[in-house]
């Protein structure tokens, strides 16, 4: 799980980042068409081959709510999980924490949305009666020895309520920290951050619950999400949630749409100079894996395009002259 934040300054180039793969979790839950079970244990295992050690692998909702990730317990029992690797789910509530803990998962990503609007939409409770539920979840996970991620959705805009005050999220983050969070996850749900936005949050964060981790994830709707990176290297941030091809989006959120994508986040870092670990070649291997599975093209760049000195045979390319 993160280690604690260090805060201050930019991210050193050299250093590790860590790259939390979402596709299976966010990107899957909005895919009208089942998924096959199996299908989605393959894209998970091609993932884990291309050197991700952590991520949401599933989530332990209503199977009403969604319906795409009802095989939860059977995911979970099907992949392969590499050593080393950090296994996390989603869960909105104590029986969502029952379900991950039999499962043997390393952590869990609790979800409560920084605006009431969308908190009701997607758990169907106000703020802080989640936070209340949350007392016991960490008692039960605490119990069990899995960590907890303490995740705001719509901490950077609400697609009903508009702006969301960075000091609402550093509320919710300081009530995880006191109910034992070592770190929370920053979901931008309907990609309505920017850099300033981004900034003016982490230091919200930094200011009321010192210590506390902090991770980000960016959806890519308005197109700035890797600048939206940049700016969290820039605050000391170095972790990261994306998924692959770039799928994603939360069902319950009107005009969301992808993550920021896998591949293209792994292509950025790892041209910058930081270490992530994943090899870009094999994560475009699992990206159209993934293509394939679902059956339409994807939004993610390098799986278009390839790593940056892909090389083209000039004898296949046209001349202009002439
Ligand atoms: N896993 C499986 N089933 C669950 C569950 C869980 N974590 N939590 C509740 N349920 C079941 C209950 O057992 C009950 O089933 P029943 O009608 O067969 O008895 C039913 O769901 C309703 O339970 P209730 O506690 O009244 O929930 P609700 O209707 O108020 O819905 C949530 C609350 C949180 C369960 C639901 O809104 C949800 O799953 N939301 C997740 C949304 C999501 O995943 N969004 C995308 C990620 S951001
Ligand atoms: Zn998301």
């Amino acid at each position: 799980m993160p280690q604690e934040d260090p805060g201050a300054g930019p991210v050193p180039e050299g250093s590790r980042i860590t790259v939390c793969e979402v596709g299976p979790r966010d990107g899957f839950q909005i895919e009208a068409a089942f998924i096959p079970t199996a299908k989605k244990i393959e894209i998970a295992n091609a993932l884990f081959a291309s050197g991700i050690r952590h991520m949401q692998v599933t989530s332990f909702v209503s199977p009403r709510a969604v319906p795409q990730l009802a095989d939860a317990e059977e995911v979970l029992a099907g992949i392969d999980r590499p050593e080393g690797a950090v296994v996390s789910a989603l869960i909105p509530n104590l029986r969502g924490a029952e379900r991950a803990a039999a499962c043997g998962v390393d952590a869990v990503h609790t979800v409560v949305s920084a605006s009431e609007t969308h908190n009701l939409k997607n758990v169907n409770r106000a703020i802080d009666a989640s936070l209340k539920d949350f007392e016991a979840v960490f008692a039960l996970l605490d119990r069990a020895g899995v960590a907890v991620e303490g995740g705001i959705a719509t901490a950077f805009g609400c697609p009903f309520e508009g702006v969301v005050p960075p000091g609402q999220v550093a509320r919710i983050a300081k009530r995880y920290q006191e109910l034992g969070a070592r770190s929370v996850g920053l979901g931008d749900t309907t990609g309505m951050a920017t850099p300033a936005t981004v900034r003016a949050a982490v230091r919200a964060i930094r200011d009321e619950a010192p210590g506390l981790g902090i991770k980000l994830h960016f959806h890519n709707t308005r197109g700035v999400g890797l600048a939206c990176v940049m700016t969290g290297l820039a605050e000391g941030v170095t972790e990261y949630d994306a998924a692959v091809g770039g799928l994603g989006g939360c069902p319950f959120a009107a005009g969301a749409t992808g993550n920021i994508c896998t591949e293209d986040l792994v292509y950025l870092l790892n041209e910058s100079g930081y270490d992530t670990g994943i090899d870009l070649e094999k994560l475009i291997a699992a990206a159209k894996l993934t293509q394939e599975i679902i059956g339409r093209e994807l939004p993610g760049q390098v799986i278009k395009s390839g790593p940056r000195l892909r090389r083209y045979d000039p004898g296949l390319t046209a001349t202009a002259a002439g």
